[in-house]
């Protein structure tokens, strides 16, 4: 299960048009399928600001502006109907934008294309666009790569986007849209979640036409200016491609901790250390929390690492994430007010102050479950406690807590405190390592980690820099950390793991029955 799903998930949530209308003069074929699935977000009248939009951030486009981002056209150009045709069919990644092509029809896609051009008169008062001509990408080298790391720092991309290219730039707390909201420069190292595709063609032909209405420039002007060549602009690409993943992560519910003996120095003592370069990466993405008040629908932290290792007696647990500012950060202060002023639905009542750290909560159960049963994903209920590995940017430690429900946690005290945790930030970077002996002398508020066991594992993420605090958090669902011997376990694990997936999918599908129920309530 993707991110995206959960996005539409929750878009799911949201009240929509019931019934949808004949098709008539006043009601073209567009307009009915727009006011079914599009105007949720995007408003019946197309101005951005249909019942879901204030949970959004960027907001759903205001399509009366005609102000279309990804575009083979040149910058402040209108779109060409196949740019909008593909926009509908993949959506933008890393927004709340779906894909519709699975979905809708192409007759369908293509009654939309009509219906949302005509929403602005720049369509017809305009001569059509004219395309962009990009030249085909040549074959990546280390020296292409090596020469786009220049070009980079020559034009000034890491102010924006920092020099790891993890958004961390010092403009990077600055930036706003042109509707005046807080943007962040995308993370350059995720080209999974860039708006118009990962590809080095689409980093290209971003870079050729800018993103409207964002202020991510286009770089076509410095081509006509003679100060990088056509060449040079495919390198910088290639260098941009380069920061991420060859592929995008897969996601894995059994996290592995490989069984290190006592040799070779026993488990690393430092988040920094460089044995951690050979260690298997486990891939964890977040999404906001969304099931109990106050919601999150606005994670800044989108994912994690996670990496594990044990020696039989100690198990050591280093995950990392990307977060361009290590909180609290007075620079950052002004922009995280903007994010929760954006964010902040009256009804909900956020309780992020100035200040707010960043923190880290590993989930287990307090026991090892017998059969399927785990608690509540959102740290457990009365029935089934959870236990919790919790970390503070600003305390610097972690200390266990045992929670009966989301930010119940209470801390244990300090003389049974068992966890210990080093931090390292860096470049735009956080890695967290835990470290906990497997069997502990307090059996009633510490789970208890037998030898070569399976033990479910949740993550929780806050930026206090993104205005989060409390239970405005990211959250994953559960994964399974095994404790390796030289007997894989991981054969016991998938009917699990399957279990668990449709489990959670039942409560998205269940929430969201109970809120139409209570929201529509002159439906008979
Ligand atoms: C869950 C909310 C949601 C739904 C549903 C949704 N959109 Fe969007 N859409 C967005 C958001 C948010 C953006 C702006 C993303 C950004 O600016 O980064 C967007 C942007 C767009 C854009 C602008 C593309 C560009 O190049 O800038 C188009 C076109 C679009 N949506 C069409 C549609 C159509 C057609 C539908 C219905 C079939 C639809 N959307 C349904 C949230 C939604
Ligand atoms: C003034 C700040 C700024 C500068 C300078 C800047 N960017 Fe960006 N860039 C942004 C912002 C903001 C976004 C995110 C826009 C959004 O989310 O819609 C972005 C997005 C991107 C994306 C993601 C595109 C997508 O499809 O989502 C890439 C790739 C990128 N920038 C590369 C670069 C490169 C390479 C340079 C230097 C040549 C550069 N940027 C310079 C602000 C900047």
């Amino acid at each position: 299960m993707g991110t995206r799903a959960l996005v539409m998930a929750a878009y799911l949530l949201l009240p929509l048009p019931l019934a949808a209308q004949e098709t008539d003069n006043e009601n073209p074929a567009g307009k009915v399928v727009y006011d079914r699935w599009c105007a949720g977000c995007h408003g019946t009248d197309g101005r951005g600001e249909g019942p879901g939009a204030l949970t959004m951030l960027p907001r759903p486009r205001d399509f009366t502006r005609a102000l279309y981002q990804v575009r083979t056209t040149g910058s402040g150009e209108l779109p060409t109907d196949d740019d909008i045709m593909h926009v509908i069919n993949v959506g933008m990644p890393g927004t709340a934008m779906p894909g519709w092509e699975d979905l809708l029809s192409s007759q369908e896609r293509e009654d939309l294309v009509t219906y949302l051009k005509s929403m602005s008169r720049f369509f017809n008062s305009s001569p059509p666009p004219a395309q962009l001509e990009f030249s085909n990408a040549p074959r990546v080298s280390d020296d292409r790569i090596a020469e786009g790391a220049e070009i980079y720092e020559q034009v000034e991309c890491s102010k924006c986007h920092g020099r790891s290219g993890r958004a961390d730039g010092p403009s990077a707390p600055t930036q706003k849209d042109d509707s005046d909201l807080p943007i962040y420069p995308a993370n350059l190292t995720q080209n999974w979640r860039f708006n118009g595709g990962g590809t080095v063609e689409d980093i290209y032909r971003v870079l050729r036409t800018g993103l409207d209405g964002t202020p991510m420039p286009t770089f076509s002007d410095l081509i006509d200016a003679g100060v990088i060549t056509d060449d040079q602009l495919w390198n910088l690409a290639h260098y941009v491609r380069s920061l991420s993943p060859e592929e995008s992560p897969r996601i894995r519910e059994v996290i592995t901790a490989a069984n290190v003996g006592d040799g070779e120095g026993g488990l690393p003592t430092s988040p920094t250390d460089e044995r951690w370069e050979t260690v298997d990466k486990f891939y964890i993405p977040l999404v906001g929390q969304i099931v109990v008040k106050p919601r999150w629908f606005n994670p800044r932290v989108q994912n994690l690492w996670v990496q594990a290792l044990h020696d039989s007696a100690d198990v050591a647990m280093l995950v990392s994430w990307s977060d361009p500012s290590r909180s609290p950060n007075e620079e950052w202060a002004p922009f995280a007010q903007q994010i929760v002023e954006a964010m902040g639905p009256k009804d909900e009542g956020s309780t992020w102050a100035p200040g707010a750290p960043d923190q880290l909560v590993v989930q287990f159960p307090l026991t090892l479950p017998t059969g399927m049963e785990r608690p509540y994903f959102l740290q457990g209920d009365a029935r089934r406690p959870a236990y919790l590995w919790s970390w503070r940017s600003d305390h610097d430690r972690a200390v266990e807590m045992v929670a009966r429900g989301l930010g119940t946690g209470q801390e244990q005290p300090a003389s049974s405190q068992q966890v210990s945790a080093e931090a390292a930030w860096a470049d735009g970077e956080w890695r967290v390592l835990f470290r906990r002996s497997l069997a502990t002398p307090d059996s009633t508020s510490d789970l208890q980690m037998p030898r070569a066991t399976v033990v479910p594992v949740a993550f929780q993420a806050w930026d206090g820099n993104n205005g989060e605090a409390g239970n405005q958090a990211a959250v994953s669902t559960w994964y399974f950390l095994a404790l390796e011997e030289p007997v894989p376990v991981t054969v016991l694990i998938t009917p699990l793991a399957a279990f668990l997936l449709t489990a959670v999918l039942g409560l998205v599908v269940v929430t969201r029955a109970q809120r139409r129920e209570k929201e529509i309530p002159g439906r008979n």
